[in-house]
């Protein structure tokens, strides 16, 4: 079991660099099996759920390299519709694989897919979106077994999610003639697996909105692609910068996706400018005066990313007044915010979608344990705000989705100690 040591009350300084979006290179490495010639793809950041994602890629087949940040991946010999289910049920990302799977083969098998724990986290949308492309479902002694090339033709989502929008892509962009996805997801994630796609050959236009459309091509060639900055990654050192009170720069960032997340910092109080080098987009955070309150609800791109709620949770924990966080999203996402008490935070559960957070309280380190990426993330965010030394527990939940966060936050001058391994 590995944790930090956190001493925290400090303020921060200097630069700290954003890598490739987990929730895009999710996608676009197993997107690449959708060519028969080898894909690169740079930008990809070294984390728990990208090297999971390339395991249950190398169980079907693919040769794939992973070095500084790169992934070669030459998917001309695979051979398996059928990844291996241990791999799968660690990572519910890999959920997307299925769409590829059947555009490639008009086969998969899979079992639920694991994850996170963060409320009930179903599929049922998946398999809908694989139905209405005609392909038949059977479910046996926790397999789902899917057969059938996906049919062009007409989608739409019963609800917009990130993940079914891609399957509905993925399946989709080998078939035979039009495909329209309604009432798809529009996170900017997925209009760059649409890029990636699209270089490969794909005809994809609309990704990044509600309605995509899909023409069908025969075949895709495998290109060189650079993964797209991770926006939520730059919400987390965003936010640590405006808790405590630092001036940080955070970049490279594409600002248009961070657009309500920097209207809402700025809302309660927090100071920074947008800044260009190197022609790319960077925010410094400058010192404030006194944060205020002010509620959130968390909606779907371009509302306030779920993500990012227990962060703006700690926010307020900081700022003057009572803060309601709507969670419309997930049912249950708090799993935080019972260690934010034991920081002595002052916040209360509604309701599985509700709590509320009063402030301006002194935080207090402690012993505390993260359950989830986000959560986890976030309480790194408090132990750096905390008085004294915090310590956080089962950090392998933060290192699913952060590369070297410690060695990031440790180059602008906070004191943070990892001790003991985990296991990637
Ligand atoms: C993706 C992101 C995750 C982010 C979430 C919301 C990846 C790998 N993960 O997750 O980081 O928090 O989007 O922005 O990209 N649902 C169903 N049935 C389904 C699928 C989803 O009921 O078959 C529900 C979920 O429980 C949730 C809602 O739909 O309440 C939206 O979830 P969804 O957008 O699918 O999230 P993920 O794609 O899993």
């Amino acid at each position: 079991m590995a944790y930090f040591i956190i001493k925290g009350g400090k303020k921060l300084k200097g630069e700290i660099k954003i890598s490739g979006a987990k929730n895009a290179a999710l996608k676009i490495l197993p997107a690449a099996i959708l060519s028969s010639t080898p894909s690169t793809i740079s930008n990809v950041p070294r984390i728990i759920d990208i090297v999971k994602m390339v395991e249950i890629l190398r169980s079907i087949g693919t040769d794939i390299t992973f070095e500084n940040g790169v992934v070669k991946i030459d998917p001309s010999h695979i051979t398996s519709s059928h990844p291996d289910e241990k791999l799968i049920k660690k990572l519910r990302g890999s959920i997307v694989l299925v769409g590829a799977l059947l555009s490639k083969f008009g086969s998969a098998i899979i079992s639920q897919p694991g994850g996170c724990l963060i409320g009930a986290r179903p599929i049922d949308d998946h398999l809908d979106v694989f139905r209405q492309l005609g392909v038949k479902i059977k479910y046996n002694n926790g397999r789902y077994y899917l057969k059938g090339k996906p049919e062009a033709g007409e989608v739409t989502l019963s609800k917009m999610s990130v993940t079914a929008t891609e399957n509905a892509i993925l399946a989709s962009v080998l078939s035979r003639g039009t495909t329209r996805i309604h009432v798809a997801a529009a996170e900017p994630e997925i209009k760059d697996l649409a890029d990636y796609l699209n270089k490969m050959g794909a005809r994809i236009s609309g990704a990044g909105t509600h309605d995509i459309t899909i023409e069908g091509v025969q075949t895709l060639k495998g290109v060189e692609y650079s993964v797209m900055p991770d926006r939520i990654e730059a919400g987390t050192y965003l936010t640590i910068g405006v808790v405590t009170n630092s001036e940080l720069t955070i970049g490279p960032v594409e600002i248009s996706t961070l657009s309500i997340v920097l209207k809402k910092l700025e809302d309660v109080g927090a100071k920074f400018e947008v800044i260009h080098k190197n022609g790319a987009d960077f925010i410094q955070t400058q010192t404030r005066g006194k944060l205020k309150a002010a509620d959130i609800d968390t909606r779907t791109y371009p509302g306030f990313p779920t993500d990012l709620q227990s962060f703006y949770a700690v926010l307020m924990t900081q700022a003057e007044g009572r803060s309601r966080i709507f969670e419309t999203i997930f049912e249950g996402r708090f799993s935080s915010i019972e260690e934010l008490q034991l920081l002595r935070a002052k916040t209360l559960v509604l309701n599985p979608h509700e709590f509320v957070v009063d402030g301006p309280t002194k935080l207090i380190g402690t012993r505390i344990s993260s359950k989830d990426i986000r959560g986890g993330a976030s309480l790194v965010a408090a132990a750096l705000t905390a008085n004294g030394t915090t310590t956080i527990e089962d950090i392998e939940y933060i290192d699913r989705g952060y590369e070297n966060i410690d060695t990031k936050l440790k180059a602008v001058g906070a004191e943070i100690e990892r001790v003991g391994l985990i296991e990637e």
